[in-house]
Order: structure tokens, then sequence, then C-alpha cells
């Protein structure tokens, strides 16, 4: 077992409690879709899937997929064996992104059980390339995204704002590596005190990476605290498009903060965003549950009061 196999879940308790927190969310998303006679069909768009499973102290453990994939048989059965009135059909459709061949190979084969029953595709592919395509398949109907790469390189500040302004109800769990933008940040601090002429390209590609994450203007926020950059990315691309859409539309945001064990800095902070109370409410209550939990032998740096304190610190 290696500790930097990053599909070993044996070293991961941060990575696993995310993917818990997610199956909880998910559980509960589905369901408040399955019990409204409106909609008929909905989404789930993993954009970041990955190979769909882990390693596990010998054993394997499901990967994001998986477990959307079994949440949607789950509640299309519940769905044909209830008779909801007025509701003549109920299908979860689930989308997953990934560019990595082997791995939609190796996810292919895992989703082969569930061919006849959830209707899936597996897209082989840039996120920021394809993105659009999923977006106009999808409409206006209700979608939960799970955003969910491995550091900022990849998630492109375009592709996200593409997703907070796709109409109707959407709901977004975003993984938001927090040491990557310190990484990346401290990087591009440097650079700027150099002269332009000793800037190296690879220099030049990373603050490329920063800017195609947050936008060109972060440049100005460069020297403020990681919390103050979340908070600018909070503000300036999930809830963008605040001002555009009437109360009802707006998105709420709340974050739950994953700290190392043993250190004070957050490895990430997992953000949900969401225009419906109910679903703000569910995941406070997920996020507090979560944080009660301990974290491989340590508790947490954070506990639920503190963590209610920092969901308000990102109400609308
Ligand atoms: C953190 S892993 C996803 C883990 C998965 N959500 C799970 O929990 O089972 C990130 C994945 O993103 C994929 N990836 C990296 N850059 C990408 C891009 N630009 N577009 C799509 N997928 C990408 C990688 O191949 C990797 O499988």
């Amino acid at each position: 077992m290696s500790k930097n196999d990053y599909w070993d879940l044996t070293n991961r308790p941060h990575t696993k409690l995310k993917l818990e927190i997610y199956k909880k969310y998910l559980d509960s998303w589905c369901a408040i879709f399955l019990n409204q006679k409106y909609y008929e069909e909905v989404f789930i768009v993993d954009c970041f899937a990955g190979r769909g499973e882990y390693k596990e102290k010998g054993d394997r453990a499901d990967g994001s997929p998986l477990i959307a994939v079994k949440a949607a048989k789950k509640f299309q059965d519940d769905f044909d064996n209830k008779k909801i009135k007025n509701k003549r059909n109920f299908k979860i459709k689930c989308r997953f992104i990934d560019e990595n061949k082997k791995y939609c190979k190796s996810l292919e084969k895992l989703l082969a059980a569930y061919i006849n029953d959830v209707d899936f595709q597996i897209i082989n592919d840039d996120f920021n390339n394809t993105i659009g395509d999923v977006l106009k398949e999808i409409g206006y109907k209700p979608v939960l995204f799970f955003i969910d790469p491995h550091g900022i390189k990849s998630l492109k500040k375009k592709s996200v704002l593409s997703i907070v302004n796709k109409p109707g109800a959407k709901d977004i769990l975003l993984n938001y590596i927090n040491e990557g933008v310190v990484r990346i940040a401290g990087l591009a601090k440097k650079c700027m005190d150099k002269k332009a002429k000793d800037i190296t390209l690879k220099e030049i590609k990373t603050i490329t990476n920063l800017t195609d994450f947050v936008g060109d203007e972060c440049l100005e926020i460069i020297d403020s605290s990681d919390v103050e950059f979340l908070e600018y990315y909070v503000e300036n691309i999930l809830k963008s498009n605040n001002e555009n859409v009437n109360s009802k539309n707006k998105l709420d945001v709340i974050a739950f903060n994953m700290p190392y064990p043993n250190k004070s800095d957050t490895i990430y902070y997992l953000l949900f965003a969401s225009r419906n109370k109910n679903a703000i409410k569910i995941v406070s209550q997920v996020y507090a549950k979560s944080k009660e939990s301990n974290l491989k032998g340590q508790r947490s740096f954070f506990g639920p009061k503190e963590q209610l304190k920092l969901h308000n610190n990102f109400k609308v």
C-alpha cells in the first residue's frame, strides 16, 4: 500500500469523509425529487468522475460514480413501488466526465451491471471542453453537479460560471482544493516580485492556472489570506449570477472545512451551492454531523458550533 496512491483510502480519511457527505446528500436530493410530482427527469453530473472504485485495507470501496448509480437505481425502484399521484415517470440520468481514458474504461466495466437499470453516460473528455454540451442536454431540468478535481488546474472559472448560470434548479457540491490555491497563489506572488524577464515559462503557466481558476482580477488579492481568497471565489464565481435573478433563484453557499490531522491548515473546503433553502438546511446538518465524527481518532479543529459560524459567513 503506497501512502501516495490516490485510490487507496486507508490513509485518506478526508477523502472517505467527502464521499460519505456526497452519499448522504445525494440520498436526500433524490428523495426530494422523487416526492415532487413535477419532476420526472433529473440529472446527476459527476464532472471529475475518476475510475469508479478505491481500495481500502484490501477491500474495495465505491467511488463517486458508483455511489450515484446506486442511488439512482434505489430511488427509481422506490418510485416503481410507491406510485405517486399524477407522476407517471421518474428517471435519474447520470453523466460521468473524466479525461483519463484508462479510468473511463475501468468505470465502464464497473457500471456494466447497471446498464439496464440506470441511464448513464461516460464522457471521456476534458470537463472544460464538454460541460457546454452536457448543459445543453440538461436544459431546465434539475441537476446536481459534483465537482471534485485533483487540484485547481483543471477547474476553469468559465466552466463553473456556465454551471452557475444554468437556468432552473441546480445544486453544486464543489471541492475547493485550498492547499492547491495556497501553493499556486504563493508561487504567483513570488513571480510578481520578479522582473518580467526573469519569469520562467513554468511560472507563467502557474499564474495562468490561477487566473483560469479565479479570473484575472485575482492577482489584485494575491496577498489575501486563504479564507479571504475563498470568500472571493464564493462571491465572484458561485454567487456571481445572483444579481441577475430574482430572490427565489439566488444561490446560497455554505462551506465545510476539512483540516489536516494535527494541523490547523485546511486541505479543502467542500462548498455547497443551492437556491433551495431546505437543501441548504439538509447539507448544513450533514456538515455539522460530520464534524462530530472523528477522523482517524483525531477530533476536527472546527466543532459543530464553529462550523455553523463558518456557514453564516457565506450566507447570501
Ligand atoms: C479527485 S479525482 C475524482 C475522484 C472521484 N470523484 C471519486 O471520488 O471517486 C479527479 C479526477 O479528475 C480527472 N481529471 C483531471 N483533470 C480533468 C479534466 N480537465 N477534465 C476531466 N477530468 C479530469 C482525473 O483523471 C481524476 O480521475
